[in-house]
């Protein structure tokens, strides 16, 4: 099961292990990464990974996700595969690297980083990330930063092994994805955020928010999280800090009431 909140490792780069165990001591049991040495360390979250373990803390207690990442992605002088070889092999290579560095045999899930340039790579890749799925290498499959509905639903039409997961930017200049996400709802589909925090100073600082952070004795950032969990969002957390390991999880602790609800929700309406 996804957990409702996760900690993204994105630009943490020698502190990534010290970061994900800290995390993961702290209470989180989703991990998102990805195979993109330019923005990631993935070897460090597999540090973690095993330094938990000898710690009491197995790799089936947690949710692991990463991604392949195309090379429109990669930074050209690190591409973690050989990208002369065709897509298709790109991507089993990228999964086989993605093994190595978190040392485990298989992945909760697997997400493509961003649709490809044409729809038909986008097939090419997602049919290869199938061939995982079956032999039992990635539990579910996902994409992200797909903020067109019609694409989302190409896919998910053509695919023989559906997308369960969609990991997006969430901010005001999609409208907050008001559409797929009721899409993914209705689907079946888990929604992730990111940006969610840094994208929205407006909402965080917005005088609806912060009275009912306020009353709650919540931080705003709590409030958001909290709010966007009971919308059935898993927000993405990749907090430096301690403390806001702590505040982030303590996020799911509380809940808003219908009226805390139907205050916060014309926030992410008017901002557009
Ligand atoms: N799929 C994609 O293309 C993509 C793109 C970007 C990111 N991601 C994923 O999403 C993860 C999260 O990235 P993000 O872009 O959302 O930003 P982020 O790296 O999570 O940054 C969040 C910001 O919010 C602050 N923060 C966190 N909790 C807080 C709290 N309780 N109170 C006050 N401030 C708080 C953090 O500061 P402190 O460090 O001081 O707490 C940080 O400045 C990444 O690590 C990565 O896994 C995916």
């Amino acid at each position: 099961m996804t957990p409702k909140l996760i900690y993204g490792t994105a630009w943490k780069a020698e502190r990534t292990a010290e970061l994900v165990e800290r995390a993961v001591l702290a209470g989180f049991r989703g991990i998102d990464t990805a195979c993109q040495p330019k923005h990631y360390n993935e070897a460090g979250v597999g540090q973690a990974l095993a330094s938990l373990e000898r710690k009491g803390i197995p790799r089936d207690a947690l949710f692991l996700q990463t991604k392949f990442t195309s090379l429109d992605g990669q930074d050209p002088s690190r591409v973690p595969y050989d990208p002369s070889a065709p897509l298709a092999s790109q991507v089993a290579q990228s999964f086989a690297a993605s093994l190595k560095n978190l040392g485990t045999d298989r992945l909760d899930s697997w997400v493509l980083h961003a649709p490809m340039r044409t729809f038909d790579e986008t097939l090419t890749v997602w049919e290869a990330m199938e061939k995982v799925h079956r032999a039992g290498g990635a539990k579910a499959l996902g994409i992200s930063n797909c903020y067109e509905l019609d694409s989302l639903k190409a896919l998910y039409e053509s695919a023989a092994v559906k997308p369960s997961v969609v990991q997006n930017r969430f901010y005001a200049k999609t409208g907050y994805d008001v559409g797929l996400r009721a899409w993914c709802g209705d689907n079946g589909l888990t929604y992730q955020s990111f940006w969610t925090l840094t994208a929205n100073p407006h909402i965080l600082s917005h005088p609806v928010l912060q009275t009912i952070a306020r009353d709650r004795r919540k931080t705003p950032e709590q409030i958001l999280l909290r709010f966007l969990t009971q919308q059935g969002v898993v927000p993405l957390t990749g907090t430096t800090s301690e403390r806001h390991m702590k505040e982030d999880l303590e996020a799911l602790d509380f809940g808003l009431s219908a009226a805390d609800l139907g205050a916060l929700l014309p926030l992410f309406e008017s901002v557009i």
